[in-house]
């Protein structure tokens, strides 16, 4: 138990408002987690997997029309609205406040309010953030069992005088008088609200990850990153690998690219070129701070994955695969007959008959997905067979360099470097990618998502710019990451992906390692330098003789476009756009008409 007054105030305050019939502090214990799943499997909540197949794991299946993060529902409650920009949702906090009291007013009836107290970070870092989450969900205590360091230790860490991010959550579906559960209570009403002045997050109506495991996405970048321009630091959608060269010269690399882009595959990748080794840190949040030695240490604030299932296989991502074999959770994916899971790419040969996600008998033959194309794995990070040995290293690890990537068909080249770090910065200001399911909307629309970060910046968008070129005009340049970007997603004229991807990402990695290291294999191009046709390493890949020309490609006209729209995008940021970003662009698009 805790002495924190700040918090016993604070628990009773909001059991006041949502009046639970219990409260139970969560010690973390597997005693805890093992009480927690017999209490959602005889409530029919979820299904025990064959412990032989895969001991010790959950399946759930979700409310069909609660699948995935609710972007249009989010907002960012700053006292002024132009602190929280033209690309988040605002409402003034009073008023916004006013709406959600009467939500939570009563919402936990009939039910238990958990206390979680889990740490983003490795326990005392001095990186790491302490949170607490108050739910009325056994799922989400559950998953942050997994996902987060949860429990008593933590309470000790935040001792009786330690500060914390105050993190509500309710699924808005009181058991009163006379209504019974469901499997997957929610509500067609739902807010994803943060209060970033106060570090409140305030969830509503939602269970699903990203809406309702509040250390995630709600503290760990949309709080995070308005502590991280306060303080002067780093809270990025961003992966952390560590890759050993033949060489034996290890390097970490951090990379964003938006959801369900490619993170926890690069951060696990099985190298197709021999003696290179790719170890994982993180796969999905850094949070980065400078060392004495002025370089940038990057700690990845989670403690599982909490990762898309679909298109993980063990030829596309082992790694993954091993990690989710045990003591994992599995959430809208579908159920084999021996009950194990499955989902659409796990196999080439598919599973003669399923239980679909949405409890429907499936065939080969049927029309629709066996797994919702935004399933989830739960695993512990602990559990992937290349996790770095510095993983909870409570200093982090230097980051040599920066990737921002993104799914894009046309004009963007498999690779490329910045010409410096404000180049880098206006990289990732121009980051786009086609939509995913990872959001609820439209799927493969082309959008700009600057540094991956669109939808969990809690400001202004324009000032996070800013803080990023302040970093790099406050820093030893020499001991900057150099920044790239890359697009695995290029396709050629019959709609098909040119590049092969996945453990074949490695060569790519080499180039950047090389350059890293100051190796002049590069050419000039007016949108960063590429590799010249000899640097990249395409030996013993099966692709057509003419994919260099049509992975680095660049059209002029295309080129003329993006300006166009970068110019168009860069308008609604007004008087909070660095003017270095329109320099920068200016500078593009001269390059690009005298090309
Ligand atoms: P979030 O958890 O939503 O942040 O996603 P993520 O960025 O970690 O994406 P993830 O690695 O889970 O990949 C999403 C989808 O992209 C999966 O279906 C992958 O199979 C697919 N994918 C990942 N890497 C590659 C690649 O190199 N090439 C191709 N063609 N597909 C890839
Ligand atoms: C993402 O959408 O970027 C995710 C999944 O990583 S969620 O945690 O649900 O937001
Ligand atoms: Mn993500």
């Amino acid at each position: 138990m805790t002495t924190n007054k700040k918090l016993l105030l604070w628990v009773k305050e909001m059991a006041t408002m949502c009046q639970p019939d219990e409260i139970h502090w969560c010690d973390g214990s597997e005693e805890e987690y093992q009480a927690l799943s017999k209490l959602v499997i005889d409530g029919g909540a979820a299904i025990r997997l064959n412990e032989e197949l895969r001991p010790n794991s959950l399946y759930f299946v979700s409310d069909p029309n609660d699948v995935a993060r609710v972007e249009g529902r989010t907002f960012i409650c700053s006292q002024k609205e132009i602190d929280a920009g033209p690309t988040n949702n605002w409402m003034d906090p009073e008023q916004m406040k006013g709406i959600l009291r009467n939500l939570y007013n009563g919402s936990m009836k009939g039910r238990t309010m958990y206390v979680i107290p889990f740490s983003m970070g490795p326990l005392g870092s001095r990186i790491s953030q302490i949170g607490i989450e108050l739910t009325d969900s056994p799922y989400v205590v559950l998953n942050m069992k997994i996902m987060t360091r949860m429990g008593e230790e933590v309470l000790n860490v935040l001792g009786e005088n330690g500060e914390f991010v105050r993190c509500l959550h309710s699924v808005g579906y009181p058991l009163t008088e006379g209504r019974t559960d469901v499997k997957w209570p929610c509500n067609d009403t739902k807010y994803i609200v943060h209060f970033p002045e106060e570090k409140i997050i305030w969830s509503y109506g939602s269970g699903y990850g990203g809406n309702a495991l509040l250390g995630k996405k709600c503290f760990a970048l949309r709080i995070a990153s308005v502590m991280a321009k306060e303080e002067g630091w780093l809270a990025e959608h961003m992966l952390i690998l560590g890759v050993t060269p033949p060489n034996g010269e290890k390097k970490y690399i951090a990379a964003a690219f938006p959801s369900a882009c490619g993170k926890t595959n690069l951060a696990m990748l099985t190298p197709t070129l021999p003696g290179w080794k790719v170890e994982t840190v993180g796969d999905d949040i850094a949070w980065m701070k400078f060392g004495d030695d002025g370089r940038l240490y990057a700690i990845n604030p989670e403690y599982g994955f909490f990762g898309v299932a679909p298109g993980t296989a063990m030829d596309t991502n082992k790694n993954a695969m091993l990690s989710m074999k045990k003591n994992s959770i599995f959430t809208n994916v579908a159920l084999t007959d021996d009950g194990d899971v499955w989902w659409e790419g796990m196999t080439k040969e598919k599973p003669v008959h399923l239980k679909s996600w949405l409890e429907k008998d499936w065939t080969p033959e049927s029309k629709e997905n066996s797994a919702h194309p935004n399933s989830r794995f739960t695993a512990p990070a602990g559990q992937c067979p290349v996790i770095d040995k510095d993983w909870e290293n409570p200093k982090g690890v230097p980051i040599s360099a920066f990737l921002f990537g993104g799914r894009r068909a046309h004009f963007v080249p498999l690779v490329r470097e910045a010409f410096d770090w404000e180049h880098g910065v206006f990289m990732g200001a121009t980051v786009s990618s086609e939509t995913t399911a990872a959001a609820v909307g439209a799927v493969g629309q082309l959008r700009f998502d600057p540094f991956a970060m669109l939808p969990f910046c809690g400001y202004n968008m324009g000032d996070y710019f800013s803080h990023w070129f302040k970093i790099g005009n406050n820093a030893d340049r020499t001991k900057l990451p150099k920044i790239f970007h890359v697009n695995w997603f290029r396709k050629d004229e019959n709609g098909k992906f040119i590049w092969p991807g996945f453990g074949e990402n490695i060569r790519v990695i080499e180039w950047i390692i090389n350059r890293v290291e100051g190796k002049n294999n590069f050419r000039e191009t007016c949108i960063g330098r590429i590799p010249s046709e000899d640097s990249l390493d395409f030996n013993g890949l099966n692709i057509q003789k003419d994919s260099y020309e049509k992975l680095f490609h660049l059209d002029k006209q295309e080129g003329i476009q993006e300006i166009s729209s970068i110019r168009e995008f860069f308008q609604i940021f007004g008087e909070r756009l660095p003017q270095r970003l329109g320099e920068e662009l200016d500078k593009m698009e001269k390059r690009i008409l005298s090309m």
